[in-house]
């Protein structure tokens, strides 16, 4: 089914009416200069308040207090989940609609990294669309990408910048030379950054995302605990400054990869040389990378949230609606996902690193630094130490050459026995050359 009836407009219901859906609310009163290939209409819209203002006229629409009624209404074709979140009422919302054989087009990821399967599946029961362009990379046309055109590509590994915050936070305390917290109050301020913003600093966020990527480009199993996540709140702006120094950047590197034992996925800050093409990603875009053969690497830049983006890869997908039958929401088949590798694993990795630290000012202890490391087989590439200044610590900054993550770690742990340093040192992967 394809949602559309021959020649009659597509009758949406649409389940929220916040950033995202007011969004989509005034793209569609363009629809006239877009090329959709049928025409929209809205019977029905839910939100919370009836009241609260939306820049958007909503009184020609019928309203429902309950999105899952909006979801089983007569005349609602096809419903349309902006509500957000992974359970309550966006996932009764969508479960609602599937089971009574409607399309449903969210951007959710939060939804479908952790129901993913079960949704799909009862999508792929009833033979109906569930399409989430706009649940990963805002603008940036990457799900149906790697699902519809990619699919003559085997795929080696996915990466990119995920969350626009974290890379915005991080391009700001690079451009300012700013703390942390004084940057995400400012994000916050401006409107970068959630009053909460757990889900996007905690690598949560990213994390979603690269496990619907992971699913498309694999047909692996979203499975959110075997997910490593590490997020940006530990970075200080003297390790982005001093591996500016370096030539790199830090960045909130999300990837899925597959080799001979599965597939593996990892949200963590990673440095990238500033020839790196996501070295370039500044600010509050995304970006993409698809690695594999016979095509060697794509890359996907744009701006990955706000209401207009997102608004635009929703409408994609209703056009999509006019597009003939449904087709798997993965790609392959829900119940053939296959599960992914532990999280575990990660440690396992070979990997140049770096190492920020604030050294105690007292004499030998950096000799001491490099003693523990070279113990533990670790050979320096490369070092800056300042001046401690009045701070009483002296921010060094290490690159080691390649080197199993656990002998690296091993070190640090002995760091922290002699109590050489003044704060937990940083060890963040360096990113291989592009
Ligand atoms: N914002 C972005 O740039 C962006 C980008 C990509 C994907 N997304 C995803 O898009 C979705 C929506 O995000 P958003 O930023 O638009 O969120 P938002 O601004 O917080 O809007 C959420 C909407 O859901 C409504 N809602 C909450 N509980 C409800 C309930 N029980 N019944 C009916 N409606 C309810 C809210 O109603 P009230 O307005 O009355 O409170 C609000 O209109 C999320 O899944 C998000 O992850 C967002």
């Amino acid at each position: 089914m394809t949602g559309a009836r021959a020649g009659e407009a597509l009758r949406l219901g649409v389940a929220g009416l916040g950033t995202v859906g007011a969004g989509l609310l005034a793209l569609i009163e363009r629809q006239h200069e877009l090329r959709i290939p049928g025409r929209l209409e809205v019977s029905a819209v839910s939100a919370r308040s009836r009241s609260r203002g939306r820049g958007v006229d909503i009184s020609g629409f019928r309203w429902h207090d309950d999105p899952v009624e909006l979801a089983e209404a007569e005349d609602v074709d096809v419903v349309v989940e902006l509500i957000g979140g992974s359970d309550g009422p966006a996932r009764r919302t969508v479960e609602a609609a599937l089971r009574a054989g409607k399309p449903v087009v969210t951007a959710n990821k939060a939804l479908l990294a952790e129901h993913g399967v079960e949704i799909a599946a009862l999508a792929e029961a009833r033979g109906v669309h569930l399409l989430f362009e706009a649940a990963v990379g805002g603008a940036i046309p990457i799900v149906r990408s790697l699902r519809d055109s990619l699919s003559g590509v085997i795929a080696a590994r996915v990466s990119g910048i995920l969350n626009g915050t974290c890379n915005y936070i991080l391009s700001e305390m690079l451009r300012t030379g700013a703390a942390y917290a004084e940057v995400l109050s400012e994000a916050q301020r401006l409107g970068y950054a959630e009053r909460d913003p757990y889900l996007d600093v905690s690598g949560m966020d990213a994390a979603h995302k690269v496990l619907i990527l992971a699913s498309i480009a694999f047909g692996a199993r979203p499975d959110l605990p075997q997910v490593s996540v590490e997020g940006v709140d530990r970075i200080e702006a003297m390790d982005i400054s001093l591996a500016s120094r370096f030539d790199y950047r830090i960045k909130l590197v999300a990837e899925a990869f597959r080799d001979a034992s599965g597939v593996t996925c990892r949200v963590a800050p990673a440095l990238v040389r500033i020839d790196h093409p996501l070295a370039q990603i500044g600010g509050p875009l995304n970006a993409v990378i698809v690695e594999g053969e016979p095509v060697g690497r794509l890359t996907f830049t744009g701006p990955g949230a706000g209401a207009g983006p997102t608004a635009a890869a929703v409408m994609g997908d209703l056009a999509r609606l006019f597009d003939g039958p449904a087709t798997a929401p993965f790609g392959a088949p829900a119940r053939t996902l296959a599960p992914l590798l532990s999280r575990a694993r990660v440690s396992q990795e070979r990997s140049a690193f770096f190492i920020g630290a604030r050294l105690s000012d007292r004499p030998g202890v950096l000799a001491a630094l490099s003693e523990a490391l070279a113990e533990a087989g670790v050979s320096i590439d490369k070092l800056i130490q300042d001046s401690a200044g009045d701070t009483g610590a002296a921010p060094v900054a290490i690159l080691t050459h390649l080197c199993p993550r656990a002998a690296v770690e091993r070190a640090l742990v002995r760091v922290s026995e002699l109590a050489i340093t003044a704060d937990v040192p940083r060890l963040i992967r360096i990113e291989a050359r592009a």
